[in-house]
């Protein structure tokens, strides 16, 4: 059985790739340059080069796939993907029997043309990723041992990535997902300042936490080159963030028959990443 799994350079397409090479499945590594994808996948995975916005780079990469585990964006700020839902009929064509996907901030045309295939489907719905702490905070937190954020007290039940990937394997890889969506969550709601004291203590320094106003955050993206659909969302996830950012689901235990990783885990496996190395100005 080969698996395609785009997205497998991303947070959580490594996880996917990973835990699908344990359980001794051959996978298909989608990536838009096989030279940088070789140096993060690991031994074994088999990669094809294509891009999820241009349909026709992908015949190759569907060839003799039974499943696939699809991403519809990405998050990269630059890099604003909008997944052409024609790789659905692409990859019925093809012979693709199940298909997973990792629904973006809401359901878009991919979904919609997925749940009228004819092909077996599931959508996975995580609430924020735990990793968004290395992207948002590691830097500040190595160079500076402070944090700037806007809405200090805004909760969240942030989800361990390798959580989500092992929902997306469990639904690939066995029968009775069909049809089905499930939203992932954390198994506890945290505050911003919670889970950056979470990193203080796992560190063992002290971390400042410094409040933004909404117009300094606002600034502090446009400097990070954030666009302004962008910033508006992040204003509103942090003043007003929906119920589904914080709300703790038991999806993963009902999926996974165990429970969701806690924040404090996640944090211990990236400690080093918080802290600094030989060279740095806060030693
Ligand atoms: N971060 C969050 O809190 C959060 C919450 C809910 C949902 N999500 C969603 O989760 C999904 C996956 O995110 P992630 O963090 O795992 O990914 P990521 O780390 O941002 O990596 C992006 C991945 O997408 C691939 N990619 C980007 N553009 C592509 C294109 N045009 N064609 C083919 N592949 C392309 C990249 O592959 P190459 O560079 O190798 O081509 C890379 O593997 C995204 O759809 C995001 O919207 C994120």
């Amino acid at each position: 059985m080969t698996i395609l799994v785009t997205g497998a350079t991303g947070t959580v397409g490594k996880h996917v790739t990973d835990l699908l090479m344990k359980r001794g499945v051959s996978v298909r590594a989608l990536s838009r340059n096989s030279e940088t994808a070789k140096t993060k996948l690991p031994e074994g995975v088999e990669i094809t080069e294509g891009d999820l916005m241009k349909p026709q780079t992908l015949h190759h990469a569907f060839q003799g796939v039974e499943a696939m585990f699809l991403i519809t964006s990405s998050d990269q700020p630059y890099a604003d993907l909008n997944t052409d839902p024609e790789i659905v009929f692409l990859a019925e064509k093809a012979g693709v029997k199940r298909v997973v996907v990792l629904v973006g901030y809401e359901e878009g045309p991919v979904e919609e043309k997925l749940r009228a295939s004819g092909m077996q489907w599931t959508l996975v719905k995580p609430t924020e990723f735990m990793a968004n702490a290395l992207e948002d905070w590691s830097e500040i937190i190595r160079e500076e041992g402070a944090v700037r954020e806007y809405c200090g007290d805004a909760l969240s039940a942030r989800v361990h990535e390798g959580d989500i990937a092992a929902v997306i394997v469990q639904t690939l890889l066995e029968d009775g997902h069909h049809g089905q969506c499930y939203p992932l969550s954390g198994p506890e709601a945290l505050t911003r300042k919670e889970a950056v004291s979470t990193i203080a203590a796992a560190i063992g320094k002290d971390i400042s936490f410094i409040e933004l106003s909404e117009e300094e955050a606002r600034q502090q993206w446009r400097d990070q080159g954030f666009d302004e659909e962008n910033i508006e969302f992040f204003v509103e996830m942090g003043k007003n963030t929906p119920e589904a950012g914080y709300i703790v689901l038991p999806t993963m235990e009902q999926v996974l028959g165990r429970p969701a990783r806690r924040f404090a885990e996640w944090v211990a496996e990236h400690r080093n990443e918080f802290l600094c190395s030989v060279g740095c100005k806060r030693q």
